[in-house]
C-alpha cells in the first residue's frame, strides 16, 4: 500500500480527532508512510501527572515499529486547540524522528498561513546527536 501526501494528510487530522488532551486542549496528529510504503499513525495522550502525557509523533513512530517499519519516508504532523494551527514538532519529537529519518525524509506540517509547510530533518534538528 501506497499513498499521497493528501491521504497522508487526511489521516493525520483524522487521528488527530481521537487525541486525548484534556489538560492542555491542544490535539496533535500524526502520520507516517514508511519506506516500504506502510502507513502509520498517532496522537498526542496526555496523564494527570503531566510529563507523563505522549505526543503525537512519539506515538505514530511506536506503531511503526511496533508493524516492523524501518525508516520514515513522510511524516505529516497536525495540531492545534479547535482548528488547526502552526504546529511542529517538540525538540524530543525532533530527536525520535532523527532517529528513523535519511537525507530525504520529508517532514510536513501546517504554517501560519494555514498552508503546508516542508522540511528536512537536518533543518528541524541541525547538528544533531547520533551514535557513530
Ligand atoms: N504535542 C505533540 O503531540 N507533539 C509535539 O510535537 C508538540 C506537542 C502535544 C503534547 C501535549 O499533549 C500537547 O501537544 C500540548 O503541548
Amino acid at each position: 500500500m501506497t499513498v499521497n501526501e493528501d491521504e497522508l494528510l487526511d489521516l493525520a487530522k483524522e487521528v488527530r480527532s481521537r487525541a486525548y488532551a484534556p489538560f492542555s486542549g491542544y490535539r496533535v496528529g500524526a502520520a507516517i508512510l514508511d519506506g516500504d510504503g506502510n502507513v502509520h499513525s498517532g496522537c498526542n495522550v496526555e496523564n494527570a501527572a503531566y510529563p507523563e502525557g505522549i505526543c503525537a509523533e512519539t506515538n505514530a513512530i511506536g506503531s511503526m515499529v511496533a508493524a516492523g517499519g524501518k525508516r520514515i519516508a513522510r511524516i505529516v504532523i497536525v495540531g492545534g486547540r479547535d482548528g488547526l494551527e502552526a504546529c511542529t514538532p517538540c525538540g524530543g519529537c525532533r530527536q525520535r524522528i532523527r532517529e528513523f529519518a535519511d537525507d530525504d525524509t520529508v517532514i510536513v506540517v501546517v504554517d501560519a498561513d494555514g498552508g503546508l509547510a516542508r522540511f528536512t530533518i537536518d533543518a528541524l534538528l541541525p547538528g544533531s546527536f547520533r551514535l557513530s
